[in-house]
């Protein structure tokens, strides 16, 4: 055994690694970063690795031409062996890394951990965060039934008929004027191939920024520049190996929520698509529907696209914007306030957008998500 290692030794020189994850191991951390609160990023990380690994083996019956595509997902969800189980879990997981990341998200901001040296490492994990949902976005057309067509459709309709570059951004993202095989070609390609690649170039980037600049303490961004992170650390710094046990924990129970919900609620899978028939009541996924809500109530549509995206600016460059060197959430009362405001709008719009068009207990909700009382026939 040692006359093995000691092989391996001499050839790769493994004992740096070692080194290398011992340093990061027993790396202090300030003590308030011994919650269940911080080990959201992890368990975020986790997910995306086993959404890799169970999009691989999807991808491996998965067929991306407008023929196929319907019956090869069929034939994973009723045919091939556990292959309901990895779909519903690869979709389960997909809903849970978004709910995860913005748990986490919101974990951040509460610390005011964004604020001077870490801007960047917000900006990367904003970026993680969109990327995230487009994979939601390029995932939906995939199985090519109804819903999927039909959401897809409505969503790149946004892109289209824009003044000045016209229909350019929306014929981008189908290879043409419509949903076909260049269209399923170009998502497919996004959602195993350029956006994994992202998203891993980002984690590695986000998270060497974490290694390098620390978990934030909780004194304000000019304290900590005064005494300086190492000597704090130095003082008050607690292993991180002492937080070992509760990552582990956080992992275990997300990936066991994932397989219940797998096994509970199984992914379904609607009519094959029928570009002629335009079914009722297609909603793009929950994360998308306060986008879906504002779009509809601002009818001039490069209004709502600059509207979209200047919301999307204020979260990716918040670290920029506020520029109060506080980090106590008692003394930024009002960088709290807006933004409870702005979750607060946001939170408001997504359940309009999912009342909107349904009839629940003798109330219609137009499209507007206003209610209406139904009168019997
Ligand atoms: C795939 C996506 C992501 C992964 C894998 C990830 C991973 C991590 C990990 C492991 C940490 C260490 C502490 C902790 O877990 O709380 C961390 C910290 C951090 N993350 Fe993320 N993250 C992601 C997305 C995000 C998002 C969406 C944001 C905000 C928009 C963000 C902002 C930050 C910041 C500013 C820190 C430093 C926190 C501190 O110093 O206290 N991350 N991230």
């Amino acid at each position: 055994m040692n006359r093995l290692k000691q092989w391996f030794e001499e050839r790769l020189g493994l004992s740096l690694f070692l080194e290398f994850g011992k340093k990061q191991v027993e790396k202090p951390v300030p003590p308030h970063a011994g919650t269940y609160a911080f080990t959201l990023g992890t368990a975020a990380l986790v997910l995306f690795m086993t959404q890799v690994g169970s999009g691989i083996l999807l991808a491996l019956n998965y067929s991306s031409s407008m023929k196929e595509a319907y019956a090869s997902v069929a034939r994973i969800t009723y045919e091939l062996p556990s292959g309901w189980l990895i779909r519903s879990f690869h979709a389960w997981g997909a809903h849970l890394m978004v709910f995860v990341l913005l748990l986490h998200m919101l974990r951040v901001f509460w610390f005011g951990a964004y604020k001077k040296p870490r801007e960047l490492t917000w900006v990367f994990g904003a970026l993680l965060l969109l990327i995230t949902m487009t994979f939601g976005f390029t995932g939906y057309l995939l199985p090519m039934d109804q819903v999927s067509y039909w959401g897809t459709k409505v969503a790149t309709q946004v892109a289209m008929g824009l003044p000045v570059v016209g229909d350019v951004p929306g014929r981008l993202l189908r290879g043409g004027d419509q949903i076909s095989d260049a269209t399923l070609s170009r998502f497919f390609i996004l959602h195993v191939l350029l956006l994994p690649a992202s998203v891993a170039g980002l984690v590695a980037a986000h998270l060497f920024l974490v290694r390098r600049l620390g978990i934030t303490p909780k004194t304000s961004v000019t304290e900590e520049q005064q005494v300086g992170y190492e000597n704090m650390m130095k003082k008050e710094g607690v292993p991180f190996s002492h937080h070992l046990f509760r990552e582990f924990t956080t992992v275990t129970v997300v990936l066991g929520l994932a397989v219940t919900l797998a096994v509970v609620f199984p992914s379904g899978l609607g009519a094959i698509a029928t570009p002629d028939q335009t079914p009722e009541g297609v909603k793009p996924e929950w994360y998308f529907l306060p986008v879906y809500q504002i779009l509809k109530y601002i009818p001039d549509r490069l209004a709502g696209l600059l509207v979209v995206n200047f919301g999307v600016a204020l979260f990716v460059f918040l670290p920029f914007l506020d520029r109060n060197p506080q980090r106590a959430p008692s003394r930024r009362r009002l960088m709290m306030a807006a933004a409870a405001a702005g979750l607060l709008f946001t939170l408001a719009l997504g359940v309009l957008g999912e009342l909107s068009e349904r009839t629940m207990g003798g109330v219609h909700f137009d499209m507007n998500g206003v209610p209406h009382r139904v009168t019997p026939k």
